[in-house]
């Protein structure tokens, strides 16, 4: 079965990443299935709102680490990495996640970028990036403080501090926490209410609010550089060996 399984349920695009032996770590091909699913919806007046989810126990354990290996080596984020990022927030139709258990990383940085999600309250959401000799990326050292605050975005970004589901609900970044085998459903049903609104008053207004989006695409770019250049550090090599030679 893919890694990313597509699915339109009547207005709402469901993304769903399945690759749940590697805990939904995200491939290239992944990332390159997700920006095509959401582009993919810019001309489609059938959808009207995407939805973003993982498995019962786990969201999303941010990039695979291997491929940051293998990037390092090769001198490259990865060209679908950015690709996603950009198709995410650049999509001008709402965006809905259902998140259970862990959301890593990109896993926890793409939650920034959506308009309403839905955690399980068992969800658990960090960004381990200094830890593992990194920089925040996906324009969450530009979107977090905004929407929580310099200090408690520094505990998430910086200080790779957790938010558990409901620490999250008060930061502002999650909408709802409900039972973990209510998730999809009930963001699902939040998708359908949003797709069941006026399409360009939902348009106009999701642009207002959101500002600039080439600001945000700039600093997913100013971010992506130092990303690179961290890739090849010392820091960053040692926690990738670390991670792939744990003993369990
Ligand atoms: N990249 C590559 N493989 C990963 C991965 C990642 N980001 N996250 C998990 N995996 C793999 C593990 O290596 C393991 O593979 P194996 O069964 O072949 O040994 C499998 O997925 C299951 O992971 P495991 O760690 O045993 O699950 P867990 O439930 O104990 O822990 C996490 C789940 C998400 C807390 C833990 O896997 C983790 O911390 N992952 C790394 C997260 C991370 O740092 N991401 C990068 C952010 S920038």
């Amino acid at each position: 079965m893919s890694d990313i399984l597509i699915a339109d349920q009547g207005p709402v695009r469901v993304i769903r990443m399945n690759r749940l032996d590697k805990k939904n770590a995200l491939t290239l091909p992944m990332y390159s299935a997700m920006a095509a699913a959401i582009a993919g919806t810019a001309h489609d007046a059938n959808i009207r709102c995407l939805m973003i989810a993982g498995g019962p126990d786990v969201f999303c354990a941010g990039n695979d680490i291997g491929d940051f290996v293998k990037a390092a080596q090769g001198g490259g984020l990865g060209q679908p990495i950015l690709d996603f990022l950009y198709a995410l927030v650049r999509c001008e139709k709402p965006v809905v996640a259902a998140v259970n258990g862990n959301a890593v990383g990109v896993g926890t940085t793409m939650l920034l970028h959506c308009d309403y999600v839905v955690a399980g309250n068992a969800a658990r959401l960090s960004t381990p990036f200094v830890g593992l000799g990194l920089v925040p990326e996906a324009a969450s050292s530009l979107v977090a403080p905004r929407l929580m605050g310099h200090a408690r975005a520094f505990a998430l970004l910086v200080m790779g501090l957790p938010l558990s589901a409901p620490e999250a609900k008060e930061a502002g970044i999650i909408n709802a926490v409900v039972a973990p085998g209510e998730t999809d459903t009930a963001a699902l049903a939040a998708a359908e209410r949003i797709a069941a609104l006026p399409a360009q008053g939902v348009l106009m207004s999701r642009r207002l609010m959101r500002g600039s989006v080439d600001e945000i695409v700039k600093r997913i770019d100013d971010e992506a550089d130092a990303f690179k250049a961290r890739l090849q550090s010392q820091e960053a090599q040692a926690a990738f060996m670390a991670f792939l030679s744990r003993k369990k």
